[in-house]
């Protein structure tokens, strides 16, 4: 779902609702640099929200600021509620109880985050006993169960191997299999599927998407491929320079995109039958933290840049007659940018779509 950070929206309260996330570092020189700048965005319970951007827009350090796990130094401004309930004004003793047992991450390489010197079955089942109260042979059988449920053969022999014994799909459906083992309520993954071949990938993608009609597990998905959350995620946030860009759901974002940034990210993945000259590439980078554009941070790069683009900032709005779409650009109503709907990015799992299915 997508709220206005107000709290004021009508239904259920979201599982995780962000509102208005600052996160600052120490830079060398002593200053702070804002990393990210008032993100908003919440995720209801059992579905799925895409977390889209280019490299540096600020994706994993909003996971990882949900989760306090920010590096040193790090000053946050903001709440994170989980279930209403706000983690950052918890003592960071209460985060123990919250990872791994009712939120987990997935991250991008495995190695980072299985140890190399326990087995497979030792790892899942320290996270089962450090938040429930298992007998180390019913940790063992909950865990086999678990590798059978991500769909790694042989299991019970998988579980006592070491991660170098297995191969990188193997280990990242390992990690998927520790992260859900307490049955969490919000998955985070992180890019989780791109150190794998592309066959790997859509295996993965299809085993995200069966746990999360079959469990009910909601998640987070912070991609930069527009493709893959074309098929993941019901709802989408679009990221840029640390601030949430657009927010809406996946469909209308596909049909109408109303930020130029977002519209240039779905033009420049490539098609099926499309020629290389055909793509479109948005020009130069994301600035750096720190040293941001006066006015719209998009603005440089902006095909559609007015003056008003860089003299102001934009606050993230609503757009007239949809109040689950915001944007966050001075011309979004003049303008009308291309979506892709009918030029679908390339499908990598087949079958219904997640987003048009609830
Ligand atoms: N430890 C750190 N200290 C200072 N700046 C950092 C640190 N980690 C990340 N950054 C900066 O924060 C910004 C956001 O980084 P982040 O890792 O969230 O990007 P991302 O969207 O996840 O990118 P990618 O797609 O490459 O994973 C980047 O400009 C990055 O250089
Ligand atoms: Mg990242």
């Amino acid at each position: 779902m997508i709220t206005d950070g107000s709290g004021n929206g009508a239904g259920p309260t979201p599982l995780l609702d962000v509102r208005e996330l600052s996160v600052f570092l120490p830079a060398p020189d002593g200053r702070e640099v804002q990393i990210l700048d008032e993100v908003t965005f919440s995720v209801d319970r059992g579905t799925t929200l895409g977390l889209i951007g280019e490299s540096g827009s600020g994706k994993s350090m909003t996971a990882l600021a949900i989760l306090r796990l920010l590096p040193a130094g790090a000053r946050v401004e903001g709440q994170v509620l989980l279930d209403g309930v706000d983690l950052l004004s918890q003592p960071l003793t209460a985060m123990k109880s919250v990872r791994g047992r009712r939120i987990s991450i997935v991250f991008q390489e495995p190695m980072t985050a299985l140890d190399p010197v326990f087995t497979i079955g030792y790892q899942i089942s320290q996270t089962l006993r450090a938040h429930r109260e298992f007998s180390r042979r019913a940790a063992r059988e909950a865990g086999i169960e678990m590798l059978t449920a991500v769909g790694i053969p042989d299991p019970s022999r998988r579980y006592d191997e070491y991660p170098h014994q297995l191969s990188g799909g193997m280990r990242q459906r390992a990690m998927i299999a520790m992260a859900l083992i307490c049955q969490p309520e919000l998955l985070i993954a992180d890019e989780p599927t791109t150190a794998v071949d592309i066959t790997i990938q859509a295996q993965l993608l299809a085993l995200l998407r069966d746990l999360n009609l079959t469990r009910e597990t909601a998640i987070l998905f912070v991609s930069h491929d527009i493709g893959v959350i074309a098929e993941m995620c019901r709802d989408v946030v679009v990221m840029y320079a640390g601030q949430v860009v657009e927010s809406c759901s996946t469909d209308d974002l596909l049909e109408r995109p109303r930020h130029p940034y977002s519209s240039g990210l779905m033009w420049a993945v490539p098609r099926i039958g499309s020629h290389a000259d055909e793509l479109f590439a948005i020009p130069g980078r994301v600035p750096l933290p720190g040293s941001l554009p006066d006015g719209c941070s998009f603005h440089p790069r902006c095909g559609h840049v007015q003056p008003s683009c860089i003299e102001h900032p934009q606050s993230l709005d609503p757009v007239v007659g949809q109040l689950h779409h915001r944007v966050r650009c001075h011309r979004s109503s003049q303008l009308d940018l291309p979506g892709v709907l009918d030029e679908h990015p390339v499908s990598l799992i087949g079958g219904d779509h997640v987003r048009s299915s609830s």
